[in-house]
């Protein structure tokens, strides 16, 4: 895959987008405008944020201010599947085919490029991918795809005799490096999509209350390696862990509430990882998921049965 500014991946998915999770309404509002002033072309969004409004009048406010139009911008949004133990309804397909609806109207758009499954967490998920089947035929998301969805997961839709997934949305970073899981999409076309490339960091969800203290000490041990990398290329270390997902095919995501960093966080094409200092990151693999930690669960491993 070729790594540039105006590249896309094969679902035509500008291969670095801005994430919106832990923005309040206004925040993902100001902060989605600057990001495509700043020149991302992708957003990725989701109903579990509890934002889209904002989201919605800052790609409305970025693409006026920009002077471009909703087809230069590629737009991902999540269904929250529903999970019992947390007391949330599981959806089934008719609910599943008006929450799209709603989320439109909410993020003032009339289709998103990419609509996923957040994870699969409700026993209703083949009759959820059923409803995203029918959604990309109806013209309401141009793509389908999943968000951790393991092997397993996959290929209980692929059994189905269903549509295969475009797309997989995953944690994604040194740390948990998904070796086997990368190989398996890439056999089976499925592009990657990295979330929270910037978990190693020690200033991540570092604000009260967005829980990047816990497995905090997972981390540790790969702190220095990475600064030292860092620092040997002259880079910073977000833009050297954002580039390590780019040169494993992945497209990355990130998001800051800080215009300063939406700017440096796109800045990943003026260099390149060299093979040697890629092989000491890909060392630091532990198979951990961090990202969900805070909320008690990891999404891979918290599939109910089937229904
Ligand atoms: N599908 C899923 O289950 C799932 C799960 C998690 C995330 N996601 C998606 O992926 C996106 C990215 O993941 P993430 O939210 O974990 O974000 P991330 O980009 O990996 O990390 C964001 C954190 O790092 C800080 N940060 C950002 N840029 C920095 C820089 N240049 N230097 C130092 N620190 C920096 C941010 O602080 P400030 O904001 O203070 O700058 C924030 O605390 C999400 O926003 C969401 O759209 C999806």
């Amino acid at each position: 895959m070729e790594i540039s500014k105006s590249a896309r991946n094969g679902i035509g998915m500008p291969l670095v987008g801005f994430g919106t999770y832990q923005l309040s309404i206004e925040q993902a509002e100001f902060c989605v405008s600057e990001a495509i002033k700043a020149g991302f072309r992708h957003i990725d969004s989701a109903e579990g944020y509890e934002n889209e409004v904002g989201t919605g009048r800052g790609i409305k406010k970025g693409l006026e201010e920009s002077g471009l139009a909703r087809e230069d911008i590629f737009v991902t949004t999540k269904l929250f599947p529903g999970y019992k133990p947390w007391g949330s309804h599981e959806k089934n397909f008719e609910e599943t085919i008006e929450n799209l609806k709603r989320q439109l109207k909410e993020l003032q758009l009339d289709y998103v490029d990419l609509y996923l499954i957040h994870a699969p967490l409700s026993g209703l998920r083949l009759e959820q991918w059923k409803a995203l089947i029918e959604l990309r035929r109806m013209g309401l998301a141009k793509h389908i795809g999943v968000s951790n969805y393991d092997e397993a997961r996959i290929r209980e839709i692929l059994d189905a005799g269903l549509a295969k997934p475009e797309a997989n949305q995953v944690e994604f970073h040194p740390i948990c490096a998904r070796v086997e899981l990368s190989r398996y999409m890439k056999e089976n076309s499925i592009e990657p999509i990295a979330y929270s490339s910037l978990a190693p960091l020690s200033s991540w969800r570092v604000e009260k209350g967005q829980g990047g203290e816990v497995l905090s000490e997972v981390k540790e041990g790969s702190q220095s390696t990475i600064r030292e990398i860092a620092a040997k290329l002259n880079v910073s270390e977000a833009k050297l862990l954002l580039r390590w997902g780019l040169q494993h095919g992945y497209s990355v995501l990130t998001k800051s509430s800080k215009p300063e960093r939406i700017k440096e966080n796109l800045e990943l094409f003026n260099f390149e990882i060299p093979d040697g200092d890629m092989e000491r990151l890909d060392g630091l693999d532990q198979n951990r998921a961090i990202a969900w930690a805070a909320s008690g669960i990891n999404p891979m491993e918290a599939a109910p049965p089937l229904k």
